[in-house]
């Protein structure tokens, strides 16, 4: 049975929280053994209540349980789609159905047109234009346009008493907290969580998260809490969260850490790769290492978060029928794909009787931010020459940071 959390965030405000540690692959693609939460909102008004989003679809009758500790289902006046992607409108239609269609959804006029492609449900849907209003028993929600983070759908609510923005994907993270809120001992652990969810998930638009917390911040709100629809809470210290994401969201370095990415089947690349970590380290490098070899396999996503904050990337490859190692170009791709920054990258390609791949890595790069600093081709065993030629290539890239 998953975990719930029910609690009042502020006055008139819940929290229903389910943990989800059954879902090993988010996206059907990024594993997280941290697992993930879905947080749905219920604010409490003297003329009815508003949800704000809801669980995925496999714990809609848990939602509809957890509803009712709060709520008379009856009295629910409005329903606010923020994004319409399943993990969060997956128990509406359940809600929908028990409430014979009453409530009035509410929601960004795609997430109209998306909520009846997925459902086939036709319920009445009031769609809102960005900054549009809604005054409800004493309180004022006003509609915020977030697109992009993570869909084109995507909006916020700001409840004006309270000083709450409701964020759904926006500000969240992956990991199941043994708390809810952002207490000051459990945000180190958790902020490495929110990386990982921010660049597998948000990461190709993340020019719209500093557009967007431009927006925010531009709209002079009183932030007191920032409620996203997974992970912590932000009542402590809401800017924290915001701070941290929009460093993300530019793709900012941490000084001297690097990352390192390398395939090895038998051997030869990682001998190779052995001679760049040692360098890296005697020059004072903080180095993070993924390898995929015959015993180890490294997790995309955690290359991913590395990646972000990192000053610059090393790739060390085999060549594999006459290509690139496949799983190394689909990383690649990937990295162009979500993170696409301007950081420099350093490519050691080893092959057997080849020549090194450099002519369609270079076509890769030309349409991404990234920069080749120096492709080294090696066959076979690293030579003498090999090592003086990777310690130059390291020069290079060393010289990019400065
Ligand atoms: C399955 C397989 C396919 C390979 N395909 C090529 C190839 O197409 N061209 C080439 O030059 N070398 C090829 N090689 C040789 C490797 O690229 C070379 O031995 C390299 O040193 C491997 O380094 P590693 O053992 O660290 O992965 C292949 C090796 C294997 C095992
Ligand atoms: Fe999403
Ligand atoms: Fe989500």
């Amino acid at each position: 049975m998953p975990r719930v959390h029910i609690d009042k965030v502020v006055e008139n405000l819940y929290v229903l929280r389910v943990d989800d540690d059954e879902t090993k692959y988010f996206e059907a693609l990024w594993y997280i053994p941290e697992g993930i939460t879905y947080n749905s909102y219920v604010l409490t008004t003297r003329n009815g209540a508003v949800v704000f989003d809801s669980w995925k679809s496999r714990y809609a009758d848990l939602f509809i349980e957890s509803l009712k500790s709060v709520v008379d289902l009856r009295d629910i006046k409005h329903v606010v789609i923020h994004h319409t992607e399943p993990d969060h409108s997956g128990s509406i239609p359940k809600l929908l159905e028990l409430t014979d269609k009453k409530p009035v959804l509410i929601g960004h006029p795609l997430a109209k047109a998306l909520f009846t492609s997925f459902y086939n449900v036709e319920a009445e849907f009031r769609t809102v234009r960005d900054q549009e209003e809604l005054l409800l028993g004493g309180k004022k929600l006003r509609f915020i346009h977030v697109p992009w983070l993570h869909w084109p759908d995507t909006m916020a609510t700001y409840i004006e008493e309270e000083g709450v923005l409701l964020t759904c994907d926006a500000f969240g993270g992956y990991g199941v907290m043994p708390v809810l809120y952002d207490e000051e001992t459990i945000v180190q652990q958790y902020l490495p969580y929110v990386r990982k969810y921010v660049v597998t998930v948000i990461g190709h638009y993340r020019e719209h998260i500093v557009k967007n917390i431009e927006k925010i911040a531009g709209l002079k709100l009183s932030i007191k809490v920032i409620a996203p629809a997974h992970g912590l809470i932000w009542r402590n210290n809401p800017q924290t969260i915001i701070n941290y994401y929009y460093k993300l969201g530019l793709a900012s370095p941490i000084e001297r850490k690097i990352l390192v990415i390398y395939d090895s089947m038998y051997g030869f690349v990682e001998r190779a790769i052995n001679v760049v970590l040692s360098e890296l380290k005697s020059r004072g490098f903080d180095v993070k290492t993924y390898a995929f070899t015959d015993n180890r396999q490294a997790s995309i996503g955690d290359i991913l978060s590395d990646a972000v904050d990192s000053v610059g990337i090393v790739i060390g490859a085999s060549t594999y029928d006459g290509k690139l190692f496949p799983t190394m170009s689909t990383i690649l791709r990937i990295l162009i794909e979500k993170l696409n920054a301007e950081k420099p990258l350093l490519i050691i390609n080893v092959s057997g009787w080849g020549k090194p791949i450099d002519e369609s890595l270079k076509t890769l790069y030309e349409s991404s931010k990234f920069k080749v600093v120096d492709l080294v081709g090696i066959k076979g065993l690293i030579q003498d020459n090999d090592i003086d030629r990777l310690k130059r290539s390291i020069d290079s890239l060393i010289k990019t940071l400065q």
